[in-house]
């Protein structure tokens, strides 16, 4: 699948990207250009300036042309950017013609942006659509090849990105700094981010990267975060890494997080007086084929994690776990908020009307059903005993979790068993067929969601991380992935070892998932490959189970 971008831009009459002036200028573009949210009449373009004094506003002006030769479409404007949005610059342009690609470039006292492709949403009948799906890119831990690979694809429509775009860690024994390019790509500031100035520190960094600025320009992205853009396991009065005594208020640390993601992301602001958590619920239709929906479930009304320290006690050293499993239970626990599950009901049923095939719902976390296997249920007597030692601890670890009849993620949606229950209804209430798409768990997955009647009523894709760490092998030939896929009903498929993206195509007769690996993420060159490929079709008002092409 690996194809010259050069090339490719050659033959699209595009020429490579204009590098920013080198000369003794008062800006710069040092953090690419991007698109997002795209319509079909508008999309928003993104860049940023670094200038060489900051302090005073800039003036800056931006086109954008259209790539193919019909006449007409063009446009252009100017504004002014400062240090009250970090010099971002965000123009949301109206106007444009449904279906079209375009291109897109900044210019600032003399200097001229690198040049990016974005295009519109298609309106009326609609053939097929191509998403790359991703998540969690976790910059010490690796370069951004799968960023790479998805710049590269000879067709992307658009960039679906679920969230861990920037990760909130720092310092030298934190989260990926034991990787083998980390003393290259420490963490900056090299510290945890707490203030508004820190967050905007750290999307500088991310958007430094030159694979993240080649998959920015290569099409327009929709986006939603997950909790590393705030803090770790977030929900909506506090975080698992956010401690109030040492570190404030939690409604702060949120605020100025949500402030510099929506400055340093091509996501659409609010209309005026609307709530920025609230703007990430939003939905997109492609022509009369398929809606995506996107979904927030971190920060407008997620209720706290259970926990194992938390919730479970231990008592002459066993956990106690009445009252976990008492949380677990409470259906008044939330992901979502009644609110939010109403839209998301109102856009299902308008979907489905409209006599669209497919509705994607964009998710952070993973929705199936997953339970900790036990190596000892799953192996056969032999495998079990061929386990070599190195791999014993994990073994341990995970017989102990799964004795306890835990879910493996209490973050996830098996967390709230009770709100995904209400979201499935509202799924089944539509006739909807909804593909789900995940991110969050740094793994591949290929699951079948049921109701707790046993009903199917959704498909869903789990991307890996672009770089973040997996799960990892339990030992040559035998790995988590398979383990967990054994033990649980819902996986059909789960590999916790590779790193890359979902590529989904989506047409009337199927909705196509490619688990899309890069060869490694400690060296720049790499190569792609598809680790597996599922395919889901319409079933009377449902969707079919996944089955492997
Ligand atoms: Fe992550």
């Amino acid at each position: 699948m690996k194809i010259d971008r050069r090339k490719a831009l050659a033959l699209l009459g595009l020429g490579a990207a204009t590098p920013a002036a080198a000369q003794s200028s008062t800006v710069a573009f040092k953090h690419g250009v991007a698109s997002g949210d795209p319509r079909q009449d508008r999309v928003v373009l993104w860049t940023r300036l670094t200038p060489d004094t900051p302090g005073a506003d800039i003036a800056y002006t931006w086109k954008l042309n259209p790539i193919d030769r019909r006449a007409g479409g063009a446009k252009s404007g100017s504004g002014t950017t400062g240090p009250a949005r970090d010099y971002t610059i965000k123009v949301d342009v109206t106007g444009l013609d449904a279906g079209r690609a375009y291109t897109y470039e900044f210019a600032a006292a003399g200097v001229t942006s690198p040049m990016g492709r974005t295009r519109t949403l298609p309106a009326g009948p609609v053939k097929d659509v191509v998403l790359a799906v991703a998540s969690c890119t976790l910059y010490p831990n690796g370069y951004f090849n799968a960023y790479q690979a998805i710049a590269d694809l000879p067709r992307v429509d658009v960039v679906l990105h679920l969230g861990d775009y920037i990760y909130e860690y720092g310092g030298p024994k934190t989260y990926g700094m034991d990787s083998a390019v980390a003393a290259e790509r420490p963490h900056d500031p090299p510290h945890e981010i707490l203030t508004l100035a820190d967050y905007r520190r750290r999307h500088a960094q991310y958007k430094g990267d030159p694979a993240a600025q080649a998959a920015h320009a290569r099409a327009p992205w929709i986006v939603v975060w997950d909790d590393h853009e705030t803090a770790n396991d977030s929900y909506m009065t506090g975080a698992q890494n956010h401690t109030p005594a040492t570190e404030g208020d939690w409604t702060v640390r949120k605020a100025a997080a949500l402030k510099a993601y929506f400055e340093w992301m091509p996501i659409r602001e609010p209309k005026a007086g609307g709530s920025l958590a609230d703007a990430a619920m939003r939905s997109f239709d492609f022509g009369d084929l398929a809606s995506l929906i996107m979904v927030e479930t971190r920060l407008t009304a997620r209720d706290s994690q259970a926990t194992l320290d938390g919730d479970a006690p231990e008592v002459d050293g066993k956990r106690d776990l009445t009252a976990l499993k008492a949380k677990l239970a409470d259906p008044r626990r939330r992901m979502m908020g009644p609110k939010q599950e109403a839209w998301i009901g109102a856009e299902l049923s308008r979907s489905v009307k409209a006599g669209h095939a497919w509705q994607v719902i964009g998710n952070e976390v993973v929705m199936a059903r997953v339970m900790l296997p036990s190596p000892k249920k799953e192996l056969t007597p032999e495998q079990y005993a061929a386990i070599p030692a190195k791999a014993q601890n994990r073994v341990a670890r995970y017989e102990a979790g799964a004795a306890l009849g835990l879910p493996a993620g209490m973050d996830m949606w098996d967390g709230y068993p009770a709100d995904r229950e209400r979201l499935y209804d509202v799924f089944k209430a539509a006739d909807a067929r909804p593909i789900v798409v995940s991110g969050d768990s740094h793994s591949f997955w290929a699951n079948e969601l049921h109701d707790a009647a046993g009903k199917r009523v959704a498909c869903e894709f789990g991307t890996s991380g672009i770089t973040s760490p997996g799960g990892g092998e339990l030992s040559p030939g035998i790995n988590a992935g398979d383990l967990i896929a054994k033990a649980n009903k819902e996986v059909l498929f789960n590999d916790q070892v590779s790193n890359g993206f979902v590529l989904l195509t989506l047409t009337r007769e199927q909705a196509k998932g490619e688990l899309v690996a890069v060869s490694t993420i400690v060296a720049k060159d790499f190569t792609t490959r598809v680790v597996k490929t599922f395919v889901a079709t319409p079933d009377g008002k449902g969707v079919s189970g996944l089955k492997e092409v």
